[in-house]
Formats: C-alpha cells, structure tokens, sequence
C-alpha cells in the first residue's frame, strides 16, 4: 500500500509516486471521460488557446466516482495524515495538451502554508494530495515540477513567528516572489507510469508545466483531510465544494459514503 519509507519521503520531500490497485480498463475508462469533459478548443479568433484544461468539483462520472471512492486512497491517506478517520476534501481532472513550438518552462507557487507542529501532528493538520496519473507522465509530457523539501522550510519559518504559529492557513495560491526567500532546493519533475499516484502536499514550492510531447498529459487530483481538521477554502471553492459534497454523498456506494463529509 505505502511504506514507512514512502511517507518518509512525503513528509520530508513534500512529494512520493506509489503504485496503485487500479486496473488498466478503470484507467482506459477514466481516459476516456477525460476526452469527453476537457476536449481540446480551437480559440476564438482574436484569443490564446487553452493548453491546460480542467474542471474542480463538477463531475458525477461512474468512472471517475469509482476512483475517488476506490479504499485504496482513503488507506493511504489515513496512513499519510496518521488519521484514523479521513474526508473527501476536492477533486479535479486535468489535461495539459502539447503546445507547440514552446519552450520548456514551468510556473511555481504554492496554494497553502503550513508550520511545523502542523505538518508533525497526529493527525496532520494538512491536505493530503494525490495526483493520478493516466497516462505515464515524463519530463517532457508536463510534469509536475516541484522543489524537494520547500514545505517544510517554509513552515519552520512560519513556526518562528508567534502570530502564525498553531492556526491552519486557507487555501490560498502565492507565487515564488511572494514566498520568504529561503535556501530551498532546485525545482525537479514528478515523472511516474500511467496507474501510480503522487502523494503530495501544495504547500512546497511547485507548479505545472509546459507538455513539450506530442501526447497529451492527464493527470486526477483528489484531496483528503484528517476528519476533524478543518481547512478553509476561498469562499467560491468553499460554495462549490458543500454542493458537490451533498451530491458525492448520494452518489457514492452507501458502503463508501462515509468519506465525504455530512
Ligand atoms: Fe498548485
């Protein structure tokens, strides 16, 4: 499932890539969903086409619902966040389409901050973030990039200032500029097969990036949290997240249901 070694590795590196149980018809399926719900758009005259297509919290599709409510991920975050009970925090789906004739570059940001005696807590007071891959994900075909450790750095600063310390931040993106500048390492790329998952926390410096392939990239990002932390959405994700929530509820198989939140 995951090892001691593996999270290990989450919670110092920031980011692990694990095998998944998924099976290649649920990802082919999943696939397909994806060319359906975030087709490629020739702009409009006068308008920059879109490379990077994706949809949050909007999408009910068996064969996404499968995923997301597969015990596989919810083990796995009950063992990352050391919970003994998790919840469905957010979903998207993401494709990033071959943009041709640019070069390689990548943006970096982080979307929340944490500080230490957050990220060390039992449970941690932290999103816990997967990134699936459907297809295989190379350094060419847009990887996540991201630099190891940065998370952490950022929350030992974060501790040092007593206004800060003890509070779960919102949800809230901030460019690299914005960040404190620490000594934080250089950016590398999450590459993986198609069926692993990323482990990974948004709170290291890290962002996407350009596909310089000739195939798209497709990558499901789901969310969880310990389930008695709290963690604050800006207020249109907050809205969108309470109806998808209700929806999930009566989607998901009764079985599973419990891990979205009431
Ligand atoms: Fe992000």
């Amino acid at each position: 499932m995951i090892t001691d070694q593996e999270i290990q590795q989450f919670s110092e590196m920031g980011a692990v890539t694990i095998d998944t149980p998924l099976t290649q018809q649920q990802l082919t399926a999943a696939s397909t969903v994806f060319d359906r719900l975030l087709p490629f758009c020739e702009p409009k005259t006068g308008e920059k086409p879109r490379y990077r297509v994706s949809t949050t919290c909007t999408f009910y599709d068996p064969e996404l619902l499968d995923i997301i409510q597969h015990p596989f991920f919810e083990e796995v975050a009950k063992r990352v966040l050391r919970a003994d009970e998790i919840r469905f925090f957010q979903t998207a789906i993401v494709t990033t389409y071959p943009q041709p004739n640019t070069p390689f570059s990548f943006d970096q940001h982080v979307d929340i901050q944490y500080c230490l005696s957050d990220l060390d807590a039992t449970p941690r007071r932290m999103v816990c973030t997967y990134f699936l891959w459907i297809d295989d994900v190379t350094a060419q075909r847009a990887p996540l990039m991201y630099r190891p450790g940065s998370h952490r750095l950022i929350a030992k600063n974060r501790e040092s200032q007593p206004e800060l310390k003890g509070i779960v931040p919102p949800v809230a993106g901030v460019s690299l500029d914005g960040l404190p500048a620490l000594d934080y390492a250089d950016a590398i790329p999450v590459v993986a097969r198609v069926g692993q998952a990323s482990v990974l926390t948004t709170g290291m410096v890290h962002g996407a990036s350009i596909n310089v392939d000739t195939l798209p990239r497709k990558a499901m990002v789901i969310t969880f949290t310990a389930a008695d932390v709290e963690i604050d959405l800006p207020q249109n994700q907050a809205a969108t997240k309470r109806t998808y929530d209700r929806e999930l509820k009566k989607r998901l198989r009764p079985e599973r249901a419990h891990i979205v939140p009431a």
